[in-house]
């Protein structure tokens, strides 16, 4: 029946843009709006289909995707049918990728494309660039309050100088990934103007509240993103004299999608940057799309119906690009960003893997693996043409989201746990190196969160300072640790600018009025153009830490096992300070890679049992794939020297 209404309500539709699409060529249009077609009805419908303007915003729908698909440049075309054919093309081992700021990379994206060579230097073939769309000077949270979803900020340059940045990625094969920042917009968007004018249209827009009555259930169940600097979700507005929900600043209004117009605008957004260049598309907050009085408003299922649509929709227009869910929740939950009860993934390709980051931090404070083995069990399977970002550090804080479960499994107190993570990560344990400061920290419940780079957070920074060449080792270990871990696990890896030559905090945001009260600026670094001249230079900290992550990059890309389809296993050590798993190359299953990572500051064994050595050594002597080497044995047990890791085959 549904199936009848659909076709019906489409060929309508196909009618009615007839005059519009007239002597285009929309064979591939048509087939992919065929096949997608009963899917986008269907959801359209659970989301919609109670408005007596259904059909019409239906209509609206359609020809959007029509009308981009129209503007999509043929290049681009041609690269949505490559990867049709070639549909796992991003499960390869061959990507990694490193987020960026242009300004604090490159000051604009002129010079910006200047330095694509950096990157081929390193291997990196996946670019984030972040949010670089007009913003207000004052409140922009890094980007991601946007005043105009269609127009480059002038500081960053000109939509010009992005298309030529674009190309110059293509023409290198590197991947481009952009922002779509779907949950909110800055309160001087032109919509939220028009609202503030008293546009009734535009107030629709937001979620809006003449009295406390309706904020103040919500508030019940709502947690806060920023308690310490913005306090509850919504804000007053005066003149308007309105509540608007500001989930997280004062000056980002939350975006209402039970209205369709707000879902095809930014249909309409996303299909833009896809059609400007963006392989990929980074879903900023999707955790927080649906909002419903009695619920944490995070996680809702029409959340994922929202990113369903959004997905399918995409499908028809410019179906060679894929979607990064920013959705930093607990696994079970993270999971279903990919898509629930379905084989291969039908919301976003790709998510954040925020759970092992987090993970991996603990194993560092603690120098134990216990957590860390405990809570990776609890990241569920991905689904098919699913992978993840796995990722060290990013331009936002370090959350303590593993379950609390997990942590009394691994033999700890979840509360004393995580004190215990603050004061390392911030320094306020004796034994720490680390210089990290605390974000978000919530009165009400103690929660806290970590703000630091990568370099301060494993004690260079101190050790620099002190000059002591062996903590300066040990960070440096430390950092290659890390990545080697993320290289090896499984998705893509996600490097974040400066990390692969140990940038170390930057403090400046103290003096600066507008980012004084963020410690996530001091992650934000301007990159030191001088400071990576010297990984040229032999034994310099630049120089180790660039050239072990090159040669990462460079031996990960050619070992099939590396690539990403379910083809981890994860081996239970009696070591509590090993973390380890093997990767099976799906096409050969004897061509096997045991990783194995020693997180504590002395030498530890692993034992090769049985089963190991029937994976592993039946066929010839354990290599070190990294360094060449033959790893260290004692007797028949692996000996890992202190913050080092192995990625073993047998040769
Ligand atoms: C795949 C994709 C193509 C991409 C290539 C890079 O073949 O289809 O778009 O450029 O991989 O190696
Ligand atoms: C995402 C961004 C973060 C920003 C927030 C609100 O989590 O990564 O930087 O503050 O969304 O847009």
């Amino acid at each position: 029946m549904y199936e009848q209404v659909s076709h019906t309500l489409l060929n309508e539709i196909l009618i009615k843009l007839q005059p519009d699409i007239k002597g285009e060529n929309l064979r591939h249009f048509y087939t992919r709006l065929g096949a997608n077609f009963y899917s986008i009805y269907s959801l359209f419908h659970l989301l919609y289909g109670g408005r007596d303007d259904f059909n019409e915003q239906a209509q609206r729908l359609v020809e959007t995707m029509a009308r981009q698909y129209m503007l999509r440049p043929d290049e681009l075309k041609q690269r949505d049918i490559e990867r049709e054919k070639d549909h796992n093309w991003f499960l390869s081992q061959e990507w990694t990728g490193m987020a960026l700021y242009c300004d604090g990379f490159a000051d604009d994206l002129k010079n910006l494309k200047t330095k694509v060579g950096y990157f081929q230097d390193l291997g990196v073939n996946m670019v984030h660039v972040m949010p670089i769309l007009k913003c207000p000077k004052e409140h922009s949270d890094g980007g991601y309050a946007v005043s105009d979803f269609r127009e480059v900020d002038d500081r960053y340059g000109t939509m010009k100088d992005l298309d030529r940045l674009a190309a110059e990625l293509r023409k290198r094969n590197i991947l481009l990934t952009l922002d779509v920042v779907l949950n909110h917009t800055s309160d001087e968007h032109e919509w939220a103007q028009k609202a503030q004018q008293g546009d009734e249209t535009y107030q629709d827009y937001y979620y809006m509240f003449p009295n406390r009555e309706i904020p103040d259930m919500f508030e019940e169940t709502m947690p806060e993103i920023f308690p310490d600097t913005a306090p509850g979700n919504f804000t007053w507005v005066e003149g308007m004299d309105k509540w608007v929900m500001t989930v997280f600043k004062t000056f980002q209004w939350d975006l209402n999608y039970s209205n369709p117009a707000v879902f095809i605008e930014m249909v309409d957004i996303t299909l833009f940057w896809a059609n400007h260049g963006a392989d990929i598309v980074r879903l900023d907050a999707v955790a927080f799309l649906w909002k419903k009085i009695g619920s944490t408003c995070q996680n809702e299922r029409e959340a994922h119906l929202i990113l369903q649509l959004m997905k399918d929709c995409c499908q028809v227009t410019a179906p060679g690009v894929l979607f990064i869910a920013e959705a930093i929740v607990a696994p079970v939950e993270v999971a279903k960003y990919f898509g629930e009860d379905a084989i291969h993934a039908k919301e976003c390709e790709i998510a954040y893997n925020a759970t092992f980051m987090a993970l991996l931090w603990d194993a560092v404070a603690t120098k134990s693996t216990k957590l860390l083995n405990q809570g990776i069990k609890s990241l569920p399977d991905k689904l098919e043409r699913a992978t993840w970002l796995n990722y060290i550090r990013c331009h936002d804080d370090i959350g303590l989201g593993f379950d609390d479960e997990d942590i009394r499994l691994a033999g700890y107190a979840p509360y004393d746990h995580r004190r215990f993570l603050i004061d390392y990560f911030t320094g306020e344990f004796d034994d720490s190196a680390a210089r990290g400061k605390p974000f978000g920290h919530n009165a009400k419940t103690g929660d806290a969160r970590i703000s630091g780079s990568l370099a301060s957070l494993v004690g260079l920074e101190v050790a620099l300072e002190k000059g002591d060449p062996n903590e300066i080792d040990d960070a440096i270990k430390l950092i290659i640790l890390l990545h080697g871990m993320i290289m090896s696990f499984g998705g893509i890896p996600l490097l974040y600018y400066g990390d692969e030559i140990g940038t170390t905090n930057d403090y400046r945001y103290i003096e600066d009025e507008r980012k004084s009260g963020d410690t996530r600026w001091m992650h934000r670094p301007t990159f030191d153009w001088k400071k990576a001249e010297l990984r040229n230079r032999s034994h310099t900290v630049e120089s180790r830490i660039f050239k072990a992550l090159k040669k990462m990059i460079a031996v990960r890309r050619e070992i099939p096992a590396f690539a990403d389809f379910n083809n981890r296993e994860l081996r239970d050590s009696d070591n509590p300070h090993l973390f380890s798993f093997c990767r099976v190359n799906p096409q050969h299953v004897s061509d096997r890679v045991l990783v194995v990572g020693n997180f504590d500051a002395h030498p530890q064994h692993m034992e090769l049992d049985n089963q190991l050595k029937t994976g592993i050594t039946e066929y010839g002597q354990l290599v070190d794939i990294y360094s060449g080497e033959r790893p260290a044995m004692f007797k028949d047990a692996l000996v890992i020297p202190p913050y080092h890791f192995y990625w073993l085959q047998s040769r």
